[in-house]
């Protein structure tokens, strides 16, 4: 099982199902790699329902919460582990503000998005959380690793 580094900065981005399908994975793959950070792990990914309320468990007394669950589990997600100085908060900045509107041009929200409820990537808002959601979301698969491939 792969476990995140701890003495080096990882986070958590995940390519949320409107960019999936509005065809964004490459751009905003790019503007990651562009920045000069280092992909450290990616899966297409199905997130079921129970998954996807353990990740914005914080939310789930404001009233989009189900909303936002429906949205995330409508079709696949892109789960991605960046890794670099300052990842967490420059992930962030690259991304831009929560409402699309409000995100400034240049950001991937800014350039990409329009609305709240469509605002086509996440990003880990801590260390502790970019940890948390790598090893929960993109990690669990590592577990199939099987005896006829790795002695
Ligand atoms: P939040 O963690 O506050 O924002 P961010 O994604 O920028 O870290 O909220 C998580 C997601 O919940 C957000 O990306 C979109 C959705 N959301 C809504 O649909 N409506 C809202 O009013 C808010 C605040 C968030």
């Amino acid at each position: 099982r792969i476990v995140a580094s701890s003495e080096v900065e990882q986070t958590y981005i995940m390519i949320k199902p409107d960019g999936v399908q509005r065809g964004l994975v490459g751009e905003i793959i790019s503007r990651f790699e562009k920045k000069g950070f280092l992909l450290k792990g990616l899966k297409l990914f199905q997130c079921p329902k129970d998954l996807a309320q353990e990740h914005y468990k914080d939310l789930k007394e404001r009233p989009f919460f189900p909303n936002l669950i429906d949205y995330i589990t409508s079709g696949p997600v892109v789960c991605m582990a960046w890794e670099g100085d300052g990842v967490v908060a420059s992930a962030r900045k690259l991304i831009g503000a929560t409402n699309p509107l409000q995100a400034e041009p240049g950001t991937i929200r800014g350039d990409l998005a329009v609305q709240t409820g469509r605002n086509v990537v996440h990003g880990s808002d801590s260390p502790d959380n970019g940890k948390r959601e790598i090893e929960g979301e993109l990690a669990q698969w590592e577990s199939v690793q099987t005896p006829w491939l790795i002695e």
